[in-house]
């Protein structure tokens, strides 16, 4: 530590990005403690085949669309991340599940998953920004705010599945139940047969989104809630009169889709229709033509017919992978810039197989586990969801 440095005293987060400490808690992440095989090595495919071979019915591989194609190439089923916790939970007999997704996804298959069985996740750098928005204490804050702006006891929380294990507990012992992009409108439905207000966390975008367009509130029912300051930013009356209080959480690769990148494609791909995630701005979701979870807007492009085309707004290895898929069809991302989410993509084959290898080697890396009574209220969080109609 430099003189500088000396006697400061450094926040977690601080620590982390001077490369100094773990925060295994963190969706931000930690390094990988394995010997990795270097990515150039031509046997990688060849090895991860002989490994899950080796495994057999022992490990059940779990893969995110949003995964590169040299690891999606492995998995057992792929999906969004409702259809994942679904699988997750569907294969009791599997004693080793490989989630090629990023911290949150693996959290909620260890939950999900009976005691005998061990989740993996082949690299811990696999966080997500938008999950690391909304850490416990800033939650708990809130919510003793809210009870003392007297608005908690008719509020019901909602969390997106982009959150830590710590808020899915948060939500499960306050009544409110886990949500993602492809049945947020019933979230929503089923927590206002139950309270007058709901705190959404922690994707303000997928929350107005969703209490908007598909719930016909309007945005001045909308207040946003922003953890570094006083009420969230908010006066009571505000905090009283308000539907939705949205989180101020955003991704950090659907938030960076703009308004004028839809102008520009509708100029440059004649008839393009745009196809866009619920986690992109409002303005944004409001220019497209369609709006979608990922397995959504996987349906929509396998469904049209040949010819025509589209501007996709979500991860860049999803729209590739769909316009290789469907050369009859014309496919673009809808940004310029690329857009890969940098987490997701920290799953790369040499970790593949390395997860792989140990694993047959008897060793289990990587293990993602939540802490039980944790565990059991974010539970109660997720059986709700899953019990949605
Ligand atoms: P879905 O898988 O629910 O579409 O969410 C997208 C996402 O951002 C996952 O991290
Ligand atoms: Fe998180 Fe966005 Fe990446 Fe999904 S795409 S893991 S929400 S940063």
């Amino acid at each position: 530590m430099t003189e500088l440095m000396a006697g400061v005293e450094h926040s977690p987060l601080a620590l982390l990005l001077l490369g100094q400490q773990r925060d295994q808690s963190s969706e931000r992440g930690v390094d990988c403690p394995g010997e990795l095989p270097p990515a150039s090595d031509p046997a990688l495919v060849e090895r991860a085949r002989a490994a899950k071979a080796a495994l057999g019915d022992q490990v059940f591989v779990l893969g995110h669309h949003y995964q590169r194609d040299e690891v999606i190439q492995f998995a057992d089923v792929t999906g969004d991340s409702f259809r994942l916790a679904q699988q997750a939970a569907a294969r009791p007999d599997a004693p080793y599940i490989v989630f090629c997704g990023v911290h949150f996804m693996a959290e909620s298959a260890d939950i999900l998953t009976t005691d005998q069985q061990q989740v993996v996740l082949p690299d811990l750098a696999a966080g997500c920004s938008m999950a690391d928005m909304a850490s416990f204490q800033q939650v708990e804050d809130c919510w003793e705010q809210l009870q003392s702006a007297g608005v908690a006891d008719v509020t019901v929380p909602v969390s997106y599945m982009n959150s830590s294990a710590a808020i899915k507990g948060f939500t499960g012992r306050h009544g409110g139940t886990i949500c993602t992009s492809s049945n947020a409108d019933r979230a929503l439905e089923w927590a206002f047969t139950r309270g007058e207000k709901v705190l959404f966390l922690p994707d303000q975008h997928l929350g107005r989104n969703t209490a908007v367009r598909e719930l016909g509130l309007s945005l001045e029912d909308c207040v946003v809630w922003n953890p570094r300051r006083p009420l969230g930013g908010n006066t009571v009356e505000q905090l009283q009169a308000a539907r939705m209080i949205l989180w101020k959480g955003h991704c950090s690769v659907h938030g960076r889709f703009t308004l004028e990148s839809v102008e520009d494609v509708r100029a440059r791909v004649p008839g393009v229709q745009v196809l866009v995630h619920p986690e992109c701005q409002y303005e944004v979701v409001q220019a497209a033509d369609q709006v979608g979870s990922t397995e959504r807007i996987i349906k929509l492009v396998e469904e049209s017919p040949a010819g025509t085309a589209w501007a996709i707004g979500t991860e860049l290895n999803l729209v590739r992978r769909l316009a290789d898929r469907h050369p009859d069809k014309t496919i673009v991302f809808l940004e310029k810039t690329v857009c890969f989410c940098s987490t997701m993509n920290r799953i790369d084959l040499p970790h593949l197989v390395w997860a792989l290898e140990e694993l047959v080697a008897g060793r289990v890396p990587n293990q993602i586990t939540v802490e039980p009574e944790t565990a059991k209220y974010a539970r109660q969080a997720l059986d709700q969801m899953l019990a949605l109609p």
